[in-house]
């Protein structure tokens, strides 16, 4: 990848081994002398509830990373390849968001201009904008200006730390317009340095000329094609202007026979109850849920199924607050995202809504930080591979230039000085350059 230029600075990006192509020797690395060092109470686990992240260590040490890219042990080595200075630094899993909706097209800065001047987010869609103003512009732009959109952020993601993002469908809104989504998905797979998955969001909005019935009946039709285009999950937006509990409990049906997981945008703006029938088809995870039922945060909290909040898009819409000590005191699952996407939540940095939300929810620094790193691989099911720093798993890495306890206290700072991706730096702040020696 060529070097990529942010406003008024060259970062320093480099081509990272990819989990996806055969392990090849590489360097070895030490992190040595960190201030922190998240690690888990233990090895292997699928997910940690959010009821124990007390049991999460911050300890002060370091780690090795092998010539394959993968975490050696949880010492520093004096003979490794490359040393990383991390005085004062937190070393924390490579950040992983997995709730963005890449790939789109431009942007709608008018419309929140409109929102947060007082018209309703139903009334601007009912008029014509909303989710059908990004399916035209995508049908609008050639594949490469959507990929080159889309490859920018995911370098500004970079910097902020993602090494993982999931990228979903749903601006399609047709049969060619979703698995050309998920096509333009799997091409920006190649461009970015990050670990990526494909979510088919094939129920976002009501397509003119459709009923959500007659829709359903599409979205089943296209279903083996989404997973033959790499789909591991299948989605829907459960919302009074969009589709019903009865689609959510038809699109479960459709996941588990084609043996993805059901993911589903639940309770947003309205209470619909779709929390007691996403349950029954085991989904893999619930989001948004700020207009949750209060009998419904029990049944949520004991199962499987994670519960992903997203403050940027509460924030972003003047939303109602997601109960999150409810959830946690119920033993949920609890995630973060950013919900990236150009009309409920532009923002692309997990360092923005660990503080959103720490604020908003009353979380501590270890619930924020695991709701971005091993619960959110949970989600994508990508928990073995990475999300936590345990020998075997993938060397992805952020070091911070402050204690974790920074991220949500100084907001809006972006306190990550460099990025690592397979144990080789990927990103690496032009004032922390200093820290990394024998590249
Ligand atoms: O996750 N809620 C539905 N879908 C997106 C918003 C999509 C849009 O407005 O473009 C969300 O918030
Ligand atoms: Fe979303």
């Amino acid at each position: 990848m060529a070097a990529v230029r942010e406003p008024g600075r060259l970062l320093r990006v480099v081509h990272p081994r990819r989990a996806s192509q055969a392990p090849s020797r590489g360097m070895t690395t030490s992190f040595d002398n960190a201030a922190q060092v998240l690690l888990p109470p233990e090895p292997g686990l699928r997910y940690l509830r959010s009821d124990r992240a007390a049991e999460l260590t911050l300890e002060p040490g370091g780690i090795t990373t092998n010539d394959y890219g993968r975490i050696e042990s949880l010492e520093p080595t004096h003979t490794a390849d490359i040393r990383v200075d991390a005085t004062g630094c937190a070393l924390l899993p490579g950040l992983v968001d997995c709730h963005t909706h890449l790939p789109f097209a431009g942007w709608r800065a008018q419309e929140y201009e409109q929102k947060v001047t007082g018209v309703p987010y139903e009334e601007i869609s009912k008029a014509g904008g909303g989710i059908a103003s990004s399916a035209r512009a995508l049908r609008e732009t050639p594949d490469d200006e959507v990929l080159a959109q889309a490859t920018q952020l995911a370098t500004e993601m970079l910097a902020h730390g993602t090494t993982t993002f999931e990228c979903k469908s749903g601006y399609g809104l047709s049969r060619e317009g979703e698995l050309r989504s998920l096509k333009l998905a799997a091409a920006l797979d190649d461009r970015v340095p990050q670990t990526t998955t494909r979510t088919a969001l094939l129920a976002h909005a009501v397509p003119s000329g459709y009923t959500t019935a007659t829709w359903m009946d599409e979205v089943e039709a296209m279903v083996p094609d989404a997973v033959a285009a790499g789909a591991t999950a299948l989605d829907i937006f459960v919302e009074s202007i969009a589709f019903g509990t009865q689609d959510l409990d038809r699109l479960g049906r459709l996941a588990t026979d084609a043996g993805v997981a059901l993911r589903a945008h639940v309770e947003q703006f309205s209470t619909m109850r779709s929390i007691p029938v996403a349950l029954r088809h085991n989904a893999r995870s619930l989001d948004h849920l700020s207009a949750i039922h209060p009998d419904d945060i029990g049944p949520l909290g004991a199962s499987d199924t994670a519960a992903v909040l997203l403050p940027g898009a509460e924030f972003m819409g003047a939303e109602a607050t997601a109960p999150a000590r409810a959830l946690i005191a119920a033993g949920a699952i609890m995630v973060l995202a950013t919900d990236a996407n150009p009309g409920t939540s532009p923002i692309f940095s997990l360092p923005l809504i660990v503080g959103l939300a720490v604020r908003r929810y009353g979380l501590s620094t270890r619930e924020a930080l695991l709701a971005v790193t091993l619960n959110a691989a949970y989600v994508m099911d990508l928990q073995r591979e990475l999300g936590s720093i345990e020998p075997g798993k993938r060397g992805d890495l952020v070091l911070l230039d402050t204690p974790s306890e920074h991220l949500a206290y100084r907001l809006g700072r972006n306190p990550v000085a460099a990025t690592f991706v397979a144990g080789e730096p990927v990103y690496v702040r032009p004032d922390a350059e200093w820290r990394i020696a024998g590249r």
